[in-house]
């Protein structure tokens, strides 16, 4: 695997929380040549950097948010990408709804990909601060394990 898009719905929120730390894990494992990026699958925030709470959350831990922008999946993310990797189920059928004819990514959900659990990375959006710390949790879980599989060569 050589590129991984990560999606949810606003792109300010879960996906820039696994795309930052992805670039931190990477960075640390000397795999820095894998191309990470994450969008929206809605494009109301495009432009505009994470959501202060998520910064927040990740900022505790020591990875830095700020230099992210949100953007819309667009149809070349399906062939620019080898694995796009939705946070919730809505997210995964989205993605297969706006998938092009040719797409060529594999398409999957962000924590059955890395940790062979069905479950869902839940929308933080309306919580309050302690759902953003789960949802950090939980990303960096499944990066550190996405990590790991591509240090195996996976
Ligand atoms: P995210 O959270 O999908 O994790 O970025 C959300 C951010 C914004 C909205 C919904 C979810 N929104 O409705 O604007």
């Amino acid at each position: 695997m050589r590129s991984i898009l990560f999606v949810c719905l606003g792109n300010i929120c879960r996906s820039p929380t696994a795309e930052g730390l992805m670039l931190n894990h990477l960075a640390a494992a000397g795999l820095a040549h894998i191309g990470v990026d994450s969008a929206g699958i809605g494009g109301w925030h495009a432009g505009e950097p994470p959501d202060r709470r998520a910064i927040a959350a990740a900022r505790k831990k020591g990875v830095d948010l700020t230099p992210l922008r949100a953007r819309q999946v667009r149809k070349a993310d399906f062939s620019d990408f080898d694995l796009i990797v939705g946070m919730d189920r809505q997210n995964i059928a989205d993605l297969r709804r706006l998938a092009p004819a040719g797409a060529t990514a594999r398409v999957g959900l962000c924590l059955e990909e890395s940790l062979g659990l069905a479950r869902e990375v839940p929308d933080p959006y309306y919580e309050d601060e302690r759902a953003f710390d789960d949802v950090f949790d939980l990303c960096d879980r499944a990066i550190r394990a996405f990590v790991d599989k591509l240090r195996a060569g996976g």
